[in-house]
């Protein structure tokens, strides 16, 4: 009972929701969203990914809220209170987000390392090499992961108010002011038209299944639907703040960012006569290439790159919290015990999958990369996974009904349908179609 009487809050309804948004808006809108855009087709991808987000993906979104503020509890307690047959499922939360960290940090060491080297890198002649030889050191790319974790495991450390507030109330505003100043920069370009058009203009015969598969996990992941994140941010939420309307905000300021990270990279890339579909690459070697060529080069890609850390520190720091909110509530440590003990055990990690882009390249999983593995199971298979186990619970097990979260009664039976029934059966289509 004490213990739950020292729950930290937000300190108001809009630094829940900038941290909500700080959560959502990360890696997975600048560098993931553009790429996975461009080898499905461009506006099609769009059209197909701003549907799902509006329909299907704002139901898990709405529901892990709910649960962590109907519950007031870390993951596995939340779970718990439910029936105490459920905390297994609610462990596989905290242990998700310690393996998401994992490799999002290898990107985040990657920008780190780009922040460093801004304003030298261009002059050193072809970009693509500039990043493989960089990526395959043993050295540069492991320190700087570990410097990444290291600042963002600081701010969880700090609590709620002085740490994840602090950190959103600096680094979302930094981050929109540059995003905005790159896209106005962008689509000043000549032949931006050509980008613009490839994002607006939709050629329905690139339409397939496995683009709507890859629409529906790029929106799970940048909504953060599936760690918890989302159900450990809202349990941190006061009385009297309306869910509802916040995860309305949440999903259209995501869609918002999608966007203008979309007319920040293809006006660009289009104007440059450069390939829009080289994939993981085009942060780091792509877009270089454009910097190289623009007046003021370096300072605009060194812009480019505080955005990319700006967006996934405060992303990152919503995994980091949700095993640390466990540890802390549940096993009654002190916040920089539990922030201590993760620092060590996701560096481990993250070095290993920093290492496995040189010297552990030829170390398999599943005949995948210790990089590509941890990718692959948490966004395909555990983030999925979590969510339909949520919804289920949510839906079925946790009375939502007597709540009055959702006030129109044709919006609330339309989430409660969507809860039960649609969410389910089309998470377990995508879970099937991903482990074919
Ligand atoms: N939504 C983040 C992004 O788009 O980069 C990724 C993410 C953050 C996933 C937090 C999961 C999470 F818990």
């Amino acid at each position: 009972m004490i213990m739950e009487n020292k729950r930290p809050t937000w300190t108001s309804k809009y630094t829940f929701i900038l941290a909500a948004i700080g959560s959502a808006v990360g890696l997975g809108n600048i560098w993931r969203f553009p790429y996975v855009m461009g080898k499905n087709g461009g506006a099609v991808f769009l059209l197909t990914f701003v549907f799902l987000v509006l329909t299907i993906c704002f139901i898990p979104l709405l529901a892990e809220l709910l649960f962590g503020k109907i519950t007031k509890k870390e993951c596995i307690g939340a779970f718990e209170s439910v029936n105490p047959k459920f905390k297994v499922f609610g462990a596989m939360n905290p242990l998700n987000a310690v393996f998401i960290p994992s490799f999002y940090c290898v990107i985040g060491g990657w920008i780190v390392y780009y922040i460093f080297n801004s304003f030298t890198y261009l002059n050193k002649g072809d970009c693509g090499k500039y990043f493989t030889d960089f990526i395959q050191n043993p050295i540069a790319p492991c320190v700087c992961t570990v410097i990444f974790l290291f600042i963002c495991t600081f701010f969880v450390v700090k609590g709620i108010k002085k740490g994840i507030e602090f950190a959103n109330k600096i680094m979302m505003p930094l981050f929109t002011v540059i995003l905005i100043f790159l896209v106005c920069t962008a689509i000043s370009l000549p032949g931006a038209t050509a980008g613009i058009e490839y994002m607006f203009k939709p050629d329905f015969s690139k339409f397939n299944t496995d683009m709507v598969f890859d629409a529906l996990g790029q929106a799970f992941f940048t909504l953060s639907c599936g760690t918890g994140a989302l159900l450990t941010y809202g349990s941190y939420v006061k009385e009297d703040d309306n869910i509802a309307k916040s995860a309305y905000t949440i999903v259209f300021s995501n869609i918002a960012f999608s966007l203008l990270a979309g007319l920040m990279i293809f006006p660009a890339v289009f104007s440059f006569n450069l390939e829009p579909d080289s994939g993981a690459g085009l942060a780091f070697v792509t877009l270089p290439k454009v910097f190289a060529q623009l007046p003021c080069g370096e300072f605009v890609s060194f812009a480019f790159f505080i955005l990319l850390f700006c967006a996934s520190v405060t992303s990152a720091v919503s995994m980091i919290e949700v095993p640390c909110a466990t540890m802390v509530e549940r096993y009654k440590m002190t916040r920089v015990k539990a922030g201590t003990i993760l620092f060590f055990v996701i560096s481990f990690f993250a070095v290993l999958a920093t290492l496995s882009f040189g010297i552990l390249g030829d170390f398999k999983l599943f005949n995948k990369t210790f990089f590509d593995f941890l990718d692959f199971t948490t966004s395909n298979v555990l983030l999925p996974l979590n969510s339909l186990i949520l919804c289920i619970i949510a839906g079925w097990f946790l009375k939502i009904k007597g709540q009055t979260f959702i006030k129109n009664k044709i919006l609330y039976n339309l989430f409660d349908i969507g809860l039960k029934y649609a969410v389910p059966i089309v998470l377990i289509c995508l879970f099937i179609e991903r482990l074919r």
